[in-house]
């Protein structure tokens, strides 16, 4: 499971104004549970005071190389050692230009030089550095930087980012810092065990909605909570990820190719559209299984009589994946209001699938909690109940081990 609870992190500020969004970012690693020192530049310190990152982290923040707290005043060396992580968020132009030539001319310059690399001077891990540049989308574009950034890359540094969009200077475009809650995400991400390594997920997820007339339709109320949820969690297991999602609010998790649809029908066209070399099929999305026959052209308008409309049955797209001969690993879900276990094995020997997630929908539908039982052919394996990104790292693991011994 990828947990930042109980990680040494060291967390670098330096001059730029998306370091207000480092505060948060402290936050959320202290709620995680992570042990944070924040180190700031002269320049860091000039946009977020000590006092504010001393109250987040709970911790003594760092500013100099000749801070005298540190016993042996050796903090360029000692802040890093034990570390498992360390952070420049945000990092300046100038930083990465001193990261590139290893300039260590303040203590977070040095501290990142001192850094401990696997198999460097008896170091027995790696403290991997991560980097979240911030600059004017100029700046960023410029050749120096993408020379930097290129540089800084083959020296094997995580570079964060940077996102698009409104800049404090009032431009628009590239060099943005990427939210506190998407930094957050990325460093989850790079603990997680590589289960999924080179394989290739297809995933359905959210509702569908099936046209009436031009403004109305049949659809129901799945949130597609857990099925991003899923997306994520394969795609932190190093998996390459393809999500086809019907009309839902969720955020695409990072690294994830998503494709909007609205219908069943758009569904399965896209779904078959995607198959072609996949490991793995997980059906998650709640589709409608009736579609009206023929919607209409125009609104229709109320005339005060009964109205009947005549429904016809979708496809069903995972039980047609999963009845091809080159059919990959399916997996579906079985959301029940009862007798789950006999309904979600009959679902699974009926489509013919290698695992079953079966819930009971007053446990999970819709919220952020999810308690599921996994059943394949070996038995029923229930899940404890968390949060859906917890449950999804779980079935992943499941998944996983069942690929291997296949
Ligand atoms: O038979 P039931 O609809 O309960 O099966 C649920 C499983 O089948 C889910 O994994 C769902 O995503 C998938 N499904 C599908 N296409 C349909 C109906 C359900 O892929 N038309």
């Amino acid at each position: 499971m990828a947990s930042l609870s109980g990680k040494r992190i060291v967390l670098g500020v330096t001059g730029g104004i998306a370091a207000y969004k480092s505060a948060e970012l402290t936050r959320l690693l202290v709620k995680a549970g992570a042990m944070v020192d924040v180190v700031l530049t002269e320049a860091g310190a000039r946009f977020v005071g000590a006092t504010t990152f001393q109250a987040l982290s709970g911790r003594p923040v760092w500013t100099s190389l000749w801070d005298e707290r540190m016993p042996n005043a050796m903090a360029h060396i000692d802040l890093t050692r034990g570390a498992d992580l360390l952070l420049v968020v945000p990092a300046t132009a100038n930083f990465l230009v001193k990261l590139v030539h290893g300039m260590a001319d303040d203590l977070l310059s040095t501290l990142c030089l001192a850094r401990p690399r696997a198999g460097v001077d008896g170091a027995l891990r790696d403290c991997p550095l991560f980097v979240a540049p911030a600059m004017n989308r100029q700046m960023w574009e410029s050749p120096a930087t993408q020379r930097n950034v290129t540089q800084l890359r083959d020296d094997g540094l995580h570079i964060l980012g940077p996102g698009s969009g409104d800049q404090a200077c009032g431009e628009m475009g590239d060099g943005r810092m990427l939210e506190a809650a998407e930094i957050f995400a990325a460093l989850e991400a790079s603990l997680c065990p590589k289960l999924l390594a080179r394989k290739r997920v297809l995933l359905t997820a959210g509702p569908t909605f099936e046209a009436l007339d031009p403004v109305r339709g049949l659809t129901n109320s799945s949130s597609g909570k857990m099925g991003f949820a899923l997306a994520r969690a394969c795609a932190e297991a190093g998996a390459e990820v393809t999500l086809v999602a019907g009309p839902v609010t969720q955020t695409t998790p990072a690294g994830v190719t998503r494709i909007d649809v609205t219908s069943a029908l758009q569904m399965r066209d896209a779904v078959l559209a995607n198959l072609g070399g996949q490991n793995v099929f997980i059906a998650v999305a709640a589709v409608a299984d009736y579609r009206p026959a023929a919607p209409a052209d125009h609104k229709i308008k109320k005339s005060g009589q009964p109205l009947s409309i005549e429904l016809v049955p979708n496809p069903d797209i995972l039980a047609e994946v999963a009845s091809r001969s080159d059919a990959p690993f399916c997996v579906g879900f079985a959301a029940e209001s009862r007798n789950l276990a006999e309904y979600a094995e009959g679902k699974r020997k009926a489509k013919n699938l290698a695992l079953v997630v079966g819930n009971l929908v007053q446990d999970g539908l819709g919220g952020d909690i999810n308690a599921v039982t996994l059943f394949d052919a070996a038995g029923a394996h229930p899940l404890p109940a968390a949060e859906k990104l917890e449950v999804a790292r779980g079935i992943v693991a499941h998944i996983a081990s069942m690929l291997a011994t296949r």
